[in-house]
Parts: structure tokens; C-alpha cells; sequence
């Protein structure tokens, strides 16, 4: 049995006032003993994020970080920055930041690496567009998102991490996938790591997101193949938050 993680993006949203009664909320609950509860607001809110927690069983991490440890890149945070400010995971290769900083595989990639080489936990998030669904194509395009990441930091990199499948279509629009769309291509990501190695295919978690909600996530999760949720809207509000939270315990 996978241990299950349910994670918040918080996207572009936030402020000192947000985080400060998103934290207040969660202290006192002891989220930590039967999944992984974990949280991505944005990284200036990351050190105030992390303080606010303590204690809980929260952990939290960073929406994205740069591939290289230090240098002239400026806007640029390293997964050595994140992992000082108390961040332990990082999320790579997001749809938004795929599309609108067209970010490809190959940086994905190379981003994930950064983040293990600083000891962050990466997730890993894949997805097609509708139209590559449509059109067929949706599962040999998440398969090479997988399969560059494998390249280049191995199956013992990987490992280290977690897989998020988002379809873009389902991200922000309410539509969500059904759960047995979910668990096909759960299935599909866990034969595209077999292929290199058939235990992590069955270990490593692989978790659903796109228009999660309090409504539906205990179907999704009632899917073996679904270890758990990665959550945006839906987390901006603590209460909706926890109530994801508790449809996978
Ligand atoms: P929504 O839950 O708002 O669809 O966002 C999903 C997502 O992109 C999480 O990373």
C-alpha cells in the first residue's frame, strides 16, 4: 500500500495575512501520521509558510526552482535557497510552466536533478492538452515526459520523488477526469517506469490533479491507481483543503 500525498498549489495567490490564518487553521491538527500532507505557496511566502507549521505534519515545498545551484540568473531560486527557507519538495515541469515559460522536457528534467542535487523531493507533474487526447496521442506524449526524466536522473532519481498527472484540460476548468481516465494513465506512467524497473513502477506514488474538490476526491482516491491529489483551487481555502485531505485518509 502506497502512503498517500495530498498537496496544495497555491499558484500566484497569498499574502502574509492568507498564509498567517492558513497556518493558524492548521495548527493543533496532526495531519503527518497517515499520508503526506504538503503544501506549495509561493516562495516568498515559503519561510513564513514553514515557521507557521511547525509541528503539524505539514511539509511544503517550492512551485518551481532553477536548474543550476547559484549564478548570474536573475529571478532565479535554487533548490539549495528553497531547502534553506525549511522547503522539502519541489513541483517540476507544471503545465503553466511549461506553456507559458516553455519550459521542455530536457529543463524539466534537469530541474528535478536540481532539486535531489539540493535533497529536495521532487514531484514530477505530466499531462496532455485535449487536443493530444483527442487526436490520440495524449499517452506517447506523457510517456516521453516520464521517460526524459528518467534519462537524466535515472530510476534511483526518481525514486527519490513522486509523479503528479495533470491534464491540462482538467486543470482550472472544473472538469475533472474521470476516475478511470485517471487510473489509465496511471497505469500507463507506471509501464513507462517498468520498463526500466518494475519494483519502482509499483512503488513510487503517482498522484491526480485537475478541478479537485471536496465533491469528488474521494471517488479519485477510491482508485487504487491514485495515491493522492495535487490541489489548486481547492486549497486556497483551508477548510476545502482539509476536507480533501480528509477523503484520503
Ligand atoms: P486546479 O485544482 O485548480 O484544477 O489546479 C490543479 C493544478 O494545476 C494543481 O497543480
Amino acid at each position: 500500500m502506497r502512503r498517500s500525498i495530498i498537496a496544495g498549489n497555491w499558484k500566484m495567490h497569498g499574502s502574509r495575512e492568507a498564509v498567517a490564518g492558513f497556518c493558524k487553521a492548521l495548527r493543533g491538527a496532526r495531519l503527518g501520521a497517515e499520508l503526506d500532507v504538503l503544501v506549495f505557496p509561493p516562495v516568498a511566502y515559503l519561510g513564513q509558510f514553514v515557521d507557521g507549521v511547525r509541528n503539524t505534519g505539514v511539509a511544503a515545498g517550492a512551485q518551481d526552482l532553477h536548474p543550476a545551484a547559484q549564478g548570474a540568473h536573475t529571478g532565479g531560486v535554487s533548490g539549495a535557497m528553497i531547502a534553506e527557507l525549511g522547503g522539502r519538495w519541489a513541483l517540476t515541469g507544471h503545465s503553466e510552466r511549461r506553456s507559458e515559460h516553455g519550459e521542455s522536457d530536457a529543463l524539466v528534467a534537469a530541474k528535478f536533478g536540481a532539486a535531489l542535487s539540493a535533497g529536495l523531493r521532487p514531484i514530477l507533474c505530466v499531462g496532455e492538452t485535449l487536443a493530444q487526447r483527442q487526436s490520440g496521442e495524449a499517452e506517447s506524449f506523457v510517456a516521453r515526459q516520464v521517460q526524459t526524466v528518467i534519462e537524466a536522473v535515472g530510476v534511483d532519481g526518481l525514486a527519490r520523488g513522486a509523479v503528479a498527472y495533470e491534464p491540462i484540460w482538467a486543470i482550472g476548468t472544473g472538469e475533472t477526469a474521470a476516475p478511470g481516465q485517471a487510473a489509465g494513465m496511471h497505469r500507463l506512467i507506471r509501464e513507462t517506469i517498468a520498463a526500466s524497473d518494475a519494483a519502482l513502477a509499483e512503488s513510487i506514488r503517482v498522484i491526480y490533479g485537475g478541478s479537485v474538490s471536496p465533491h469528488n476526491a474521494a471517488e479519485l482516491f477510491s482508485e487504487p491507481e491514485v495515491d493522492g491529489g495535487l490541489i489548486g483551487g481547492a486549497s486556497l481555502q483551508v477548510q476545502s483543503f482539509l476536507a480533501i485531505v480528509a477523503a484520503a485518509v
